[in-house]
């Protein structure tokens, strides 16, 4: 569920009307709800009540707006990062060093310095090699490292391939066969002490029965671990709870059926859990608010070119992704169009052939569920600005990036030899 809702025809976030968002700050622009990332904050903590204190850990690279990072933080949320980047900027959204878990398969020793230097819960690591480099960090700088290492389960999680994460060709975490001989690699390396196991199979998940798998092997792995004398305090399940994308799209279980697994298959665990949602807490709390630039006569349907471009969303682009379109200000009237970005790419593609609203040039229109991993991706590709993004909390609103000129903002010398 989320704040974006018609009043009286017309689009609003919470009690905002878009188009004057749009009127004073132009298009395209990203329009976030603090309602909704904290209603799907509270949805999410509800659902794993019962369970001894679990950390909900906000993957940052959903959306790692400030404000919309230290929105998460004020409700108690920790981070999940993978760059000393997030790093920093959940820190200074307020998120404490004990509520952020490292992820990622290629940590340098400059961000594990950092990280350790600033403190955080846990390094989840990928490999041997890491953690021979992590070790080398702590012992120069006289710490210890709460580590765990992450499994790679090799299941199937049903989703975009290119966002599967733990298949065995996928590049992320070590084989569950040989986890435990892993973890006496490293149980023994100075400067690191073995807190727990993680595992993160994909992303946009819309059955539970994967994560129900990789789940229980991590179990099995946990028992065998204690067996062998590791003393685990944090099981981190991960992210990868999908979200509703719309009419006719797969629809995801629901938080509170996810929890109820989760309690199911880890009873008798006796240890903390961690979770990394990204999408689920910021994807539907967020649109990609667009104007109608031209309609463009077409062979079967008309093309509508908006200002908003797969360097805004790439999510059409990469992965064929799905994103509901509304018009602002919707007559009742509907028409079937091609929706198209203005670079020159035919991948710049929102949506082929798409039942929509009917538009027209000049029209505000909105692609649903931008909040993950749009503003996120965007780029500068074909020189256009970076995409600004506001954030609503109720009746009032601000700008929390502005429109970016990178051209502008970046410094691109010219060689001494071309001036
Ligand atoms: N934890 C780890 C280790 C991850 O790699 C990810 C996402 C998450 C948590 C959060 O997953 P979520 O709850 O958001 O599904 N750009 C793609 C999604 C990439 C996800 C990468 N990892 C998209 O637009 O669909």
């Amino acid at each position: 569920m989320d704040y974006f809702n018609l009043v009286d025809g017309r689009l609003h976030c919470e009690g905002v009307p878009l188009d004057a968002i749009a009127e004073e700050v132009g298009t395209p622009i990203y329009v976030y709800s603090a309602a909704t990332l904290v209603r799907h904050a509270r949805v999410l903590r509800e659902a794993l009540a019962g369970l001894d204190d679990p950390l909900i850990a906000y993957a940052a690279k959903a959306n790692p707006n400030p404000a919309v990072l230290s929105t998460l933080a004020r409700e108690g949320l920790g981070g999940d990062i993978v760059s000393i980047g997030e790093y920093r900027a959940a820190r200074a959204a307020g998120m404490a060093p004990e509520t952020i878990l490292f992820s990622g398969v290629g940590k340098t020793a400059e961000e594990m310095t950092e990280a350790l230097g600033g403190g955080l819960l846990q390094f989840n690591l990928e490999s041997v090699e890491e953690a021979h480099m992590l070790s080398a960090v702590a012992t120069s700088l006289g710490r210890e490292a709460p580590v765990a290492l992450r499994i790679n389960p090799d299941v199937e999680a049903g989703t975009h391939a290119k966002i599967t994460t733990g298949k065995a060709d996928n590049k992320f975490g070590l084989p569950a066969a040989g986890a435990v001989a892993a973890f006496k690699a490293i149980g023994d390396l100075p400067g690191l002490k073995v807190t727990g196991v993680t595992v993160h199979i994909g992303s946009q998940l819309t059955s539970l029965a994967p994560l129900e798998a990789a789940f229980t092997r991590l179990g099995t792995l946990i028992g065998e671990l204690r067996r062998e004398g590791f003393n685990l305090e944090i099981a981190d399940l991960g992210g990868g709870l999908g979200v509703p994308y719309g009419a006719g799209q797969p629809e995801p279980p629901s938080p509170d059926e996810y929890g109820s697994m989760v309690k199911r298959i880890t009873a008798g665990w006796d240890i903390r859990l961690a979770f990394e949602p990204g999408r689920l807490i910021s994807g539907n709390a967020g649109v990609l608010l667009t104007r109608v630039v031209r309609v463009k006569p077409g062979e079967n349907h008309p093309w509508l070119i908006v200002d908003a471009a797969m360097n805004d969303l790439m999510r059409p682009a990469l992965y064929d992704a799905y994103h509901q379109i509304d018009a602002v200000r919707p007559t009742g009237k509907r028409m079937t169009a091609h929706v198209v970005g203005p670079v020159c790419e035919s991948g710049d593609t929102f949506a082929m052939a798409r039942e929509m609203d009917e538009a027209h040039e000049g029209d505000l229109i909105v692609f649903r569920t931008a909040g993950a991993y749009g503003a996120a991706m965007s780029s500068g590709y074909n020189s256009r600005p970076l995409t600004p993004e506001v954030l609503v909390d109720g009746d009032r609103w601000a700008l929390v990036r502005q429109r970016l000129d990178l051209a502008k903002a970046a410094s691109l010398p010219l060689p001494e030899w071309l001036r």
